[in-house]
Formats: C-alpha cells, structure tokens, sequence
C-alpha cells in the first residue's frame, strides 16, 4: 500500500469549547474524543485561570494530553480544545492549538487564506509569531485590535472583516470567565445549550454528553456566549435568531444538522472537507502541491487510464481535461462497466486511476483488477478507506469528505476533483511542463475554493426558484464545453437521479448535431460557462437555443453586459482561476436539483431504484 493508506489521521480538525460550572478540562478532553472520528495528529486545550489564560498541548493522541493534563491540571471553568490535523505546519506540540497571547486564545478549523499577508502586517507592528500556522494570525490580528482599547466582543467583530478563507473560530480571553466567541464561515459550528452551561462544538456529537439542545451556526453567522445563553449576529452585524433543536447526534454518529436531509448537509458541508481533501495534498504553507509516492515516477508516465462509474467517473473526466492540459500526458478514459469488457491494451508503463466514492462499486473494483492484471499501476481514489478497491490498489489518495449518507453524491465529487486537479499539478511538475509561478497561481486558485462555495451557498435562495420554474419541465438540457462538459453531465445526473425530471448533458458543440432537435418553449437549457477561452463559442450556443425560444439558465462569471443573449435567469459566479472552475460550478447544479427534488416531494436521500454503494452488475 502506498502513503495515503498508512498515514494516520487524514481528516478535520475538531473544535469544542465549555463555559462551565466547574472545572472544564476532563469535559473538554472527553468532547474532544467524541470528535476523534475527523482524525487528528495533535491536541489541546486552553482555559481562563484566576484571569490568565493557560494552556497544555500535546502530539499524537488524547491520551498524550491527558497525561500532560495529570502532570499540570488546568483549573478553569471555561476552556476551549482542539484536534489538529496539520496543514500549515508540522504536527508539533508548537503548531498545535490553541493558540494564544497574553490577551487571547483561539481555536480554528479551516483556511485563513490571507495569513501571508496578515502576519507580515502584524509582524511589522511588533507582533511576534512562534508557530507556522495560520491560525496564530488570528490571535495577533484581535490581540491588535484589543491593544488598540477595544474590548473582546469588538475587537472579533473588528478582526472578523479581515479574514479571508473559509474556517470556523472559538475564541477565550484572559479578564473574561464568562465569555467565549464563536464564528463561522465555511466550517460548521454548534452551540450547545446547558442549566447554567453553554457549550460550543464542530458537530453535535462532541456535545452529544452534555447536552440535546443544540443551535447550529449558520454560514457567517458569529456568536457571543455567556452561561445565560447566546447573542447570534449574522454577517451583516445584524443580531438575529436561529433555530434550537434537539439533536439526535447520541444515538446516532452523523446527523442532519439543522439541514431538513442528509444531501442539504453535504452540499453545506463542502467549504470544510474540500479545504480539508486539499490540505491533504497542499503544502498550505509553501503554496505548493505535496503529492504522496505512487511508486511510479510521474515523468515517466506514458498514459493515464481512468475508469469509474456515475459521479465519479464525471470526476475522472474532469480529470481528463486537466491531466492532458496542465501535464501533457495522454488520458483513456471510460466508465467502467465499459472498461472491463473491452480489453483495451494498457501501455507498460501506466497509471491507472480508479475513482469511487464507497469504493465497493463492483465494475470499479474489476476494472482495476484488469488494470492490474495488465501491469499498471493503482491509484485509487477512494472517501471510505477501508473498502475493498482502497485495499486492493497499489496506493489510496483519500477524498477527506467524511461519511456521505444521501444517494446523489455531492461532497464526494468536490473532494475527488480536488485531489485530482492536485495529481494534475503533480504530473505537470514531475515532467518540468508547469512552472513555478503557473503552480503557485494554480494552488493558489484551490485553496480559494472552500471560501467561494461558501458564498455560492450563502445565496441559496436563487436555486429555489429557478427550481420552480424546472419543476414545471419535462426535459432539461445541460450544456458545458471543456471542463464544463463533465459538469453538465454531472449536472443533469444530479438532476434525473433525485427530481426523476428526464435531463441531458451534452458538449455544447454537439447541440447542432441532434439535441437541438428538442428545444421549444418549454425546455430549459442549464448553460455552464464560465468566461475562459470557450465561452464565445458557448454563446453563440446559446443564441442557437434563444432562437428556438429554449428558456436559458446560465451559470456564469461573465458580466451580464457580455452575454450576448437573452437569458431567464443568469447565476452570477465569482470569477476565479481556471483549475478552480469546475468544482465551483458543480455547487449550483447540486443546488438546482436539490431544490427541484424538494419541491417536486420526491425521497431526496434515497430516490427511488438507486442505491448508495451498487456492489452488483
Ligand atoms: C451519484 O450521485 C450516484 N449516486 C452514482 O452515480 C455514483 O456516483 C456511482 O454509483 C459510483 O459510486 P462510487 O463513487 O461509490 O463508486
């Protein structure tokens, strides 16, 4: 087995925070347990002691901690604690949160993508860093702030403005026994409510002991907590009210949240597992790629196969794409009920790439014995890494989605495109065909992503009624060219496999050659197109389906001034590196089915005739 399968701890960092009645450092400790599942390398936990934060830190396990914890007990009744998994740093007791001054401690969860420049900035005003992290920026940015006289609650409220990326933040202050502040942008966040108790969590397992009454954050939402409760302001400062709700995360290890199914959730939950799946292979701290050996040297590939089924062969297409463009290396692709059969000749000296979200999915698992059985190497890409094509492959580059419960897969396909855009990156490195500079622009396009999907679905609101409008179909059309392609098919699967409407994807190229066959009033087209050297082309696409009184649904960077067509409704992208396109525009074909699965009453979770893992021909 390769790196991916014997590294531990691939997963999410886990945050948990107790302002109590007593003494919080074994409750912390056992929270922190309870979040032990999102994998970690180091720990620790801080507390307001007699007005003066303290805190014991440790690497590897909890048990590392509790043994720190034996030796120097923290006293405090209120404390925040952490699990790290590495990303910008080693996983050393230095590196590990919390993090702190003498005025604050923070712990953090995700990417602060503008750390460079904050710490410089703050470094330059007399700041003094002791770690590599990230996350340290933070601490001195409210640190600044509260030396400039502004008290805690302002000073986050201040120091918020400044951060870029997507993440989520709890946050003690020495002075302040009965204060913690919670943020949360792109991560999730849980506010637990107790008698006299409040509680802060990743999730409502790690409260799951202490409390049922739980208030999830939602996206920009920041908190202030005292023992009597919780004051929740949106991103607009506003102060405003949030659901409470009973959760069933006790009985159950994943929950829903307050999302109304498991598929909402995991659309939700894309900021944090793509910042997490890239930090796997991102070297955060130096802006490069940091592939793992898939003891094959990646010069000297002379073709990449990839095979998958559904989703994640749309993934390998993508995939395609961005191996033959940015690595110059030739890729075979094809779905692998298809593949298996074929007898396709291998080269000897190949890759083989095989994508699977359970990794159970039986014309995978055969394509890559095939694959074997004719001398190529294995990677597979795998979110369960204990399945059967993880332990059959050669190496396993894990997706770090965390479990998926609904059918239609959503976080998984982002996952899976993002460790292959870094295997892309990789390849093109390997064979001297990708520059520094064009590397860093591409990393850099990546880590920006979680903080983009995080505002795609700030704005959900939109989908709701272009889903109106489609629920009224009976056809729809998706047209993609390029790595838009791939996402217009994946698009209308997402859309047929959950709302039942018939829908297509084609290359917007192939319109003229059939499908256009269809189009009159009553067939909406989902145009995916971004602004990048193909979109005059899929303009001119579009005015074909305009012409034909086809209702366009664009989803587009391009400023409406430069869409030379009439349009029904037009879903205004951020404008970001091409490498980062796909993944973004994957978020509104999620939003889109799902919101027209709603409204059309069907079983979103589990549609009809599917199956999560299809283990059979
Ligand atoms: C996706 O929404 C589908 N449910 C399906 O196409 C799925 O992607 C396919 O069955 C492959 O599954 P796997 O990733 O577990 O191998």
């Amino acid at each position: 087995m390769g790196w991916g399968t014997e590294r531990n701890g691939i997963g999410m960092c886990g945050i948990v925070g107790i302002l109590g009645k007593s003494t919080v450092a074994t409750n912390l400790v056992d929270a922190l347990r309870r979040l032990e599942y999102r994998g970690y390398d180091s720990a620790g936990i801080a507390t307001v002691e007699d007005g003066s934060l303290e805190r014991r830190r440790a690497e590897g396990k909890l048990r590392n901690l509790e043994r720190r914890l034996n030796d120097e007990p923290l006293a405090g009744r209120t404390g925040i604690g952490h699990t790290r998994w590495a990303t910008h740093g080693r996983p050393t007791e230095r590196n590990a949160h919390p993090h702190m001054t003498a005025k604050v401690s923070v712990v953090h969860n995700g990417i602060i993508e503008n750390f460079r420049a904050l710490r410089a900035e703050l470094e330059a005003k007399g700041h003094v860093f002791e770690t590599d992290t990230d996350t340290e920026s933070v601490v001195h940015l409210i640190t600044d702030e509260m030396q400039k006289g502004l008290p805690p609650v302002d000073a986050v409220r201040e120091a918020l403005q400044h951060l870029e990326g997507a993440f989520a933040l709890g946050i003690i202050f020495a002075g302040h026994d009965d204060l913690m502040i919670a943020a949360r942008k792109g991560s999730p966040l849980a506010i637990g409510y107790g008698a006299g108790e409040m509680y802060l969590g990743s999730d409502a397992i790690a409260l799951a002991p202490f409390t049922d009454t739980i208030t999830y954050l939602e996206e920009g939402d920041w908190a202030v907590l005292t023992r009597n409760g919780a004051e929740i302001h949106d991103l607009e400062g506003a102060i405003v009210e949030r659901p409470v709700v009973k959760s069933v995360a006790s009985a159950l290890l994943v929950d829903k949240g307050n999302h109304r199914h498991f598929m909402a959730k995991e659309i939700h939950e894309q900021p944090e597992v793509i910042s997490h799946t890239l930090a796997n292979y991102i070297d955060m701290a130096a802006g490069r790629v940091n592939f793992p050996d898939l003891g094959i040297a990646l010069d000297s590939i002379d073709r990449v196969t990839i095979s998958a089924c559904g989703t994640a062969y749309y993934a390998g297409l993508v995939a395609k794409y961005w191996i033959e463009r940015i690595a110059r290396v030739p890729v075979e692709i094809d779905v692998a009920s298809e593949l298996r059969y074929r007898e396709a000749p291998l080269p000897p000296n190949g890759l083989a790439l095989l994508v699977s979200q359970s990794g159970e999915t039986a014309d995978t698992l055969a394509t890559l014995r095939y694959c074997r059985a004719n001398g190529q190497r294995i990677a597979s890409i795998v979110n369960v890494r204990t399945s059967t094509i993880a332990r059959e492959s050669h190496t396993v580059l894990p997706t770090l989605a965390g479990p998926e419960i609904g059918v239609a897969s959503t976080k998984a396909f982002t996952c899976q495109l993002s460790v292959l855009a870094c295997l892309a990156l990789a390849i093109g490195r390997a064979r001297g065909v990708l520059d520094r500079d064009a590397e860093a622009a591409h990393v850099k396009a990546l880590t920006e992503i979680p903080r983009h999907v995080a505002g795609i679905v700030r704005h959900e609101s939109q989908f709701v009624s272009i889903a109106q409008e489609l629920s009224k179909a009976r056809d729809v059309l998706y047209l993609g060219r390029g790595t838009s392609y791939p996402i217009a098919l994946e698009g209308a699967l997402k859309l047929k496999e959950i709302s039942y409407l018939h829908a297509e994807g084609y290359a917007a190229g192939e319109l003229k050659h059939g499908p256009i066959a269809l189009i009159d009033d009553n067939v909406p087209v989902i145009v995916v197109a971004p602004e990048d050297d193909l979109f005059d082309k899929t303009i001119s696409n579009m005015q074909e389906v305009a012409a034909r009184g086809g209702q366009i649904i664009l989803i587009s960077d391009a400023a409406p001034h430069k869409v030379a067509c009439k349009v029904a409704a037009h879903i205004e992208m951020p404008s970001v590196g091409t490498i980062a396109t796909p993944l973004l525009y994957a978020v509104p074909t999620q939003l889109i089915a799902y919101h027209t699965a709603v409204i059309m009453g069907t079983d979103v979770d589990q549609p009809r005739n599917l199956a999560k893992s299809v283990t059979v021909e």
